[in-house]
């Protein structure tokens, strides 16, 4: 069983980054396959924190190779400023493969993304402003440019003196100010590609050969199944394909070598940005989730809106991506609400909806249905030593009733249990090691 898939099940901010950092100590390789730096993945180590944006989380797991595959879309300004960060506080990159198929995010992608968000106007996405959907729309219309064009002056320079007059047109069009400079885009780009240049590599065969010698290759997905272009809540979503069958056309494998796939699903539910959330709490409870979770965006610091966790989005996820397994993260937040609300359903017009309808209009109209559960207390640290030195019977007892009742709703189990931010407060529920 070579290969395990990591996604988010929600609208991201699952914590992933933290679930990818304990499954890597088994890995031989971390792959990123679909994204960019709208992705912010926190994973705290002792007491030092770390915010990857672009890079693998396996990468803070010595020895491993951290692999960012070919539906990934890169900005290699960030990325280098990532890679300085991590070298400083003394992580190795030297394992790090860049795929030379992946696209570039250039600088009009960025003023792109921000010039149709104010068009927009009432109808803004609430983007990361970081350049994604422009980025990934040129690499669907074919004029993107790639690693292997990065890296090579020659072939940056053709593209740019056709690109570059054809964005600013497009910038003008759109009464956006900004004048685009040929020659220093091109000078700029050409030293990240110089850069960067000792990391590019085809990493499709690289990856592939690493599951033919039965050595593990873990796919560690970004934002959530509920932000997949085709999937989610569209138009608010993400412009790359989240759900776990893109692990294998990102990275360059075949999809017949995926075989476990563990969906990250945090015990309530948040959304950054805009769009419909129908298990949306704006009232206290809300606040009070917000504040104990520290529901603050990894890579724009918004505010992350919460609410219950919501079946209906679990479901459609693990049916979207035929999840093996849960990891529940975050139920530690939920101590000492009280009482809980779990949406089993919706209910539109008298009927009963159990999936997800592609029609935003319909999806703002459904009203969640909830099976309301028990709380516990807070878990102080006395409690915690106990709980992770002893597992699952040590929890309280209605924890480890919200979990069996989610168990029981999903039809899955849960594999590994989030209780915490550091490194070592999860349980590892699994009954195989990967
Ligand atoms: P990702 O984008 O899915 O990797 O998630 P983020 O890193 O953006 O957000 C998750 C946040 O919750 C981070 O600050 C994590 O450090 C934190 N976190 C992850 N798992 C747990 C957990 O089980 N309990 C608590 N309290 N915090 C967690
Ligand atoms: P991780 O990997 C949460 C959201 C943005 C916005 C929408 C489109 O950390 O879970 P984009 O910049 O991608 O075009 O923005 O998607 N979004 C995320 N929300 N977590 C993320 O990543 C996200 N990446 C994008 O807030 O609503
Ligand atoms: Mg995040």
């Amino acid at each position: 069983m070579p290969a395990l898939v990591v996604i988010g099940s929600q609208w991201g901010d699952e914590g992933k980054g933290k679930i990818v950092d304990f499954l890597a100590d088994e890995a031989d390789v971390v792959v990123r396959f679909q994204g960019g730096n709208n992705a912010g993945h926190s994973v705290k180590i002792g007491e030092e924190l770390f915010a990857l944006h672009l890079v693998p989380s396996g990468i803070l797991r010595p020895g491993k190779m951290a692999v960012i595959g070919n539906g990934v879309v890169i900005d290699p300004g960030v990325l280098l400023e990532e890679l300085d960060n991590l070298v400083k506080r003394g992580v190795s990159i030297e394992n790090l493969r860049i795929s030379d198929r992946a696209n570039v995010i250039m600088p009009y992608h960025k003023l792109l993304d921000g010039a149709e968000e104010r068009l927009r106007a009432g109808a803004k996405v609430g983007t990361t402003g970081r350049g994604i959907g422009p980025s990934y729309s040129d690499k669907v219309a074919r004029l993107g440019v790639r690693m292997c064009d990065l890296v090579d002056e020659k072939a940056l320079r053709e593209k740019l003196e056709f690109l570059v007059p054809l964005k600013q047109r497009i910038l003008d069009a759109y009464g956006d100010t900004a004048k685009l400079d040929m020659e220093s885009i091109c000078r700029e780009y050409a030293v990240y590609g110089e850069r960067l240049a000792k990391h590019v590599a085809d990493t499709g065969p690289m990856v592939m050969e690493t599951l033919t010698v039965k050595k593990k290759v873990l796919f560690e997905g970004a934002q959530g199944s509920m932000l997949d272009i085709d999937h989610g809540t569209y138009p608010f979503v993400t412009s790359s394909q989240t759900v776990a069958g893109n692990a294998a056309s990102g990275s360059g494998v075949s999809p017949l070598l995926l075989d476990q796939v563990i969906g990250v699903v945090k015990a309530y539910t948040t959304r950054v940005g805009a769009g419909p959330f129908p298990s949306e709490l704006t009232d206290d409870t809300g606040r009070r989730i917000a504040e104990k979770g520290s529901e603050f965006g990894t890579t724009t610091g918004r505010a992350r809106r919460c609410g219950w966790l919501d079946l209906v989005v679990a479901r459609y996820s693990s049916s979207l991506s035929g999840f093996t397994g849960v990891a529940m993260t975050k139920i530690d937040v939920l101590g000492g609400l009280g009482e809980l609300k779990v949406c089993t359903n919706y209910e539109l017009d008298g009927a009963k909806i159990t999936t997800i309808p592609a029609d935003l209009r319909v999806l703002e109209r459904c009203r969640p249905e909830y099976a309301t559960l028990k709380g516990w207390n807070e878990i102080g640290p006395e409690r915690m030593e106990k709980i992770l030195a002893e597992g699952f019977s040590a929890l309280p007892r209605n924890m480890r009733r919200y979990i069996r009742f989610f168990e029981k709703q999903m039809g899955l189990r849960v594999v590994l249990l989030g209780l915490g931010r550091r490194r070592n407060e999860i349980l590892d529920l699994r009954r195989k090691k990967w």
